[in-house]
């Protein structure tokens, strides 16, 4: 470490924020750019990357992973540059490193911030150890557009739960001290209203009401801001005519003004130059001139900021105390990171990637996202001592790549157990197995599979299928408009339910998929997201019963396309639908008459239910709750009140509930959704036990944004439920007065 570097060291001056203004006072106009501008990795150093870094132009690399080179580009910065500044380096680590989590919708099916920040911690642990230090992660965008592909990276449709979860992955990477070794500074992204981009269609418009905006889509953001999060990445979108990395609503009057956030703001990628595509900036001086007015800090691959940022200050549209902020809140991170003084990587330092701990971490997490959405007849689990021949069949059953899921950037396959695999490896002794592929790929329209498939169908007594979608069909620019199962998996699921055997389906996939008319081809189904790197131990062990399953939905599950966008957390209309009444379509009467044009019915043929509801998913047991119970009738502002409930395990085995709690504003200064999730808690019960639920709410739990944007709680009557699922009916009500 060169020791004649120009900044002082945590023991010379008290403080991070000195240190900063110690910088600043030396750092040149092009040096305090360079730290606003992230160039992309290239594998290696090419000659004008390290030019460029000695120049002190560079503040910090994305998508370079080899620690070699990482620690020669660090010492390049520290002892070639002036000011021996040192780069920040980020990675798309979304849901693991090496070892692959759940996707972030699947672990979002688990509703356990313990374990999700367990994985979190793990990803970055292993991400530390080759020097990455920096991860554009987690993904908070609310979606209710199942279209969307990049509804697989974020944590589901509702504010509540993903601003707990979302925290929890702060927590996970971040740790309790950002300059530990193997924490990680965090991002919440995308600031902000992505997932409300039209039609499901990435990158498109979004056009949303401020209401909306501060009820629904923000919450999870303040709540990783809260969470201490280090950065925010701006979302490529436009939101009301100005686009997000422009937006100073978004990154000034809220982020800073309203939430005082320290952290800084990267571009997503290109979105600084892109503003001329949005048509909304003439060139790329304009696009600067729009980030950097907008408070963007950093900008993320493109180089506008390179490119301009001089000129701009000459003709006086800029200042440099503008520079100077945006500097200020990126060396803040630095400092805060300790990569002054911790700058290199020795990975002999850290734990071994993808060890068994780890591993065990991945299958508890693949365990508890797995959704169990269907099981007649008791089905599922499968007994070792009944089955005698089973069918495995699908082109999800053995496929490690697919397994992990999208954004599986450094995912090591070869950890992969899939399915096939881990089946063999439980039950090969004790049942005859066998397996056929039947289509190639998820996508595949070639029946010559079948035959095999049904044949060895046709010799079993029960038949697990393995379908869903590749990787490849979800995440950031993979979308679709027709989200049955793909290719011809219906078609070989049906020519297989002919054959009347004991029939499972595990979807592996991401996001949900319209199942209406697949689901009438099984008996069970259950749905496992895209579940990782130990997605195959975590099925088995599931399908067999040496766990029940636990999961529940984070995001509603519709009958076909032409529901969406469908979400439980909807305002009422003034005509609202009444216990689901609505005149299908073949019912309509020849020549309507008042009643059928009245508002006692609707005309909608695909109904107002989801196939599966927002927090549903079924267990090996049963559960009971009753016995609802208040503190209080009434509570004033600034109070508490307790809502308990009895949970019983009605079944025959031990098993994991997520206990939900719903409430209802009934009437505000606004229109408030005709239910709102405020509380949830994993509830562990052996057969016939019975514990006492209790969730405590403040009356600050219930505020919202008003018709004037005020942060409020207002008096009144509010609903509340406890149940299994967001159509709760164990009910209660309680005034605020
Ligand atoms: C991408 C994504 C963003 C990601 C970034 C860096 O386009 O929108 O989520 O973190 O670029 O890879």
């Amino acid at each position: 470490m060169n020791q004649n570097l120009p900044y002082r060291t945590l023991l010379e001056v008290d403080n991070v924020e000195n240190r900063i203004e110690d910088l600043i006072q030396q750092m040149t106009l092009t040096e305090k750019i360079g730290q606003m501008s992230q160039f992309s990795g290239r594998n290696g150093i090419p000659h004008d990357l390290r030019e460029s870094i000695q120049q002190g132009k560079v503040g910090s690399i994305l998508n370079e992973v080899n620690t070699d080179v990482l620690n020669e580009i660090q010492r390049i910065a520290v002892e070639e540059s002036r000011l021996g500044i040192p780069l920040i380096v980020g990675r798309d680590v979304i849901h693991g490193f090496q070892t692959m989590f759940p996707i972030p919708l699947g672990q979002a099916a688990s509703w356990n911030p313990e374990i999700i920040e367990e994985g979190a911690r793990i990803s970055a642990t292993e991400a530390a150890s080759v020097g990455i230090n920096w991860t554009f992660a987690p993904m908070v965008d609310i979606s209710r557009d199942p279209r969307w592909g990049r509804i697989a990276e974020c944590l589901g449709e509702d504010p509540y739960l993903a601003s707990i979860l979302g925290s929890a992955m702060v927590k996970g990477f971040q740790g309790d001290d950002l300059s530990h070794p193997n924490s990680i500074a965090a991002c919440a992204k995308h600031f902000a209203g992505y997932g409300y981009s039209e039609a499901g269609r990435d990158y498109a418009y979004v056009n949303i009401s401020e209401n909306e905006l501060r009820n629904i889509v923000l919450p999870p953001f303040k709540a990783c801001a809260d969470a201490g999060v280090a950065t925010f990445m701006s979302a490529f979108c436009d939101i009301n005519g100005i686009p997000a990395t422009g937006n100073e609503l978004l990154m000034k009057q809220i982020l800073r003004k309203e939430w005082d956030y320290k952290g800084f703001v990267v571009s997503d990628w290109d979105s600084v130059i892109e503003l001329i595509k949005h048509g909304f900036a003439e060139n790329s001086k304009e696009a600067a001139f729009e980030a950097i007015q907008a408070g963007i800090d950093m900008e993320m691959a493109s180089r506008s900021y390179q490119e301009n940022s001089e000129k701009l200050l000459e003709e006086g549209r800029i200042n440099i105390e503008q520079i100077n902020t945006c500097v200020r809140n990126i060396l803040r991170i630095k400092f805060e990171l300790g990569l002054f003084e911790n700058t290199y990587t020795n990975t002999a330092y850290f734990p071994e990637k993808g060890n068994a701990s780890y591993l065990q971490s991945a299958k508890q997490a693949a365990i508890e996202s797995c959704v169990l959405l269907k099981n007649d007849y008791n089905t599922l689990p499968l007994k070792k001592d009944k089955v005698q021949n089973l069918a495995i069949i699908g082109p999800m059953a053995d496929d490690g790549y697919e397994q992990m899921g999208t954004w599986t950037f450094d995912g090591k396959e070869e950890w992969c157990k899939t399915p096939l695999q881990s089946i063999y490896e439980m039950a090969g002794n004790d049942i005859n197995i066998r397996y056929a592929r039947g289509l190639e790929t998820t996508r595949s329209k070639n029946r010559d599979g079948f035959e095999e498939a049904l044949s060895i169908a046709r010799e079993s007594d029960t038949v697990v299928m393995f379908m869903g979608e590749e990787a490849i069909l979800s995440g950031e620019a993979h979308c679709r408009a027709d989200i049955d199962l793909p290719g011809f998996q219906n078609e070989l699921l049906e020519e297989i339910s002919k054959l009347g055997k004991s029939t499972i389906l595990v979807v592996m996939a991401g996001r949900p998929l319209t199942l209406d008319k697949t689901q009438h081809y099984v008996n069970s189904l259950m749905y496992a997201w895209h579940p990782g790197t130990m997605g195959g131990p975590a099925i088995a062990d599931l399908l067999f019963g040496e766990v029940a399953p636990s999961g529940k939905l984070p995001v509603s599950f519709p009958k076909m396309v032409g529901q969406i966008p469908i979400y439980y957390n909807h305002r009422n209309s003034g005509r609202p639908v009444i216990n689901g009444s609505f005149m299908h379509i073949d019912n309509i009467p020849k020549r309507p008459t008042q009643t059928s044009l009245g508002n006692t019915s609707f005309h909608f043929d695909a109904g107002f239910d989801p196939l599966y509801p927002f927090g549903f998913g079924l267990s090996y047991t049963s559960f009971y709750y009753h016995s609802i119970e208040l503190s209080t009738e009434s509570i004033s502002l600034g109070d508490f009140i307790e809502i308990s409930a009895e949970l019983t395990n009605t079944g025959s085995v031990e098993a994991v509930e997520v206990a939900q709690l719903y409430i209802r504003d009934l009437v505000g200064s606004v229109t408030r959704p005709v239910r709102e999730l405020k509380g949830f808690q994993r509830v562990h019960l052996y057969p016939g036990e019975t514990k006492t639920i209790i969730f405590r709410l403040h009356t600050d739990d219930l505020s919202f944004f008003d018709r004037k944007m005020k942060y409020v709680t207002e008096p009144g009557q509010f609903d509340v439920w406890i149940g299994g699922d967001s159509r709760a009916n164990l009910k209660t009500s309680f005034y605020i007065i």
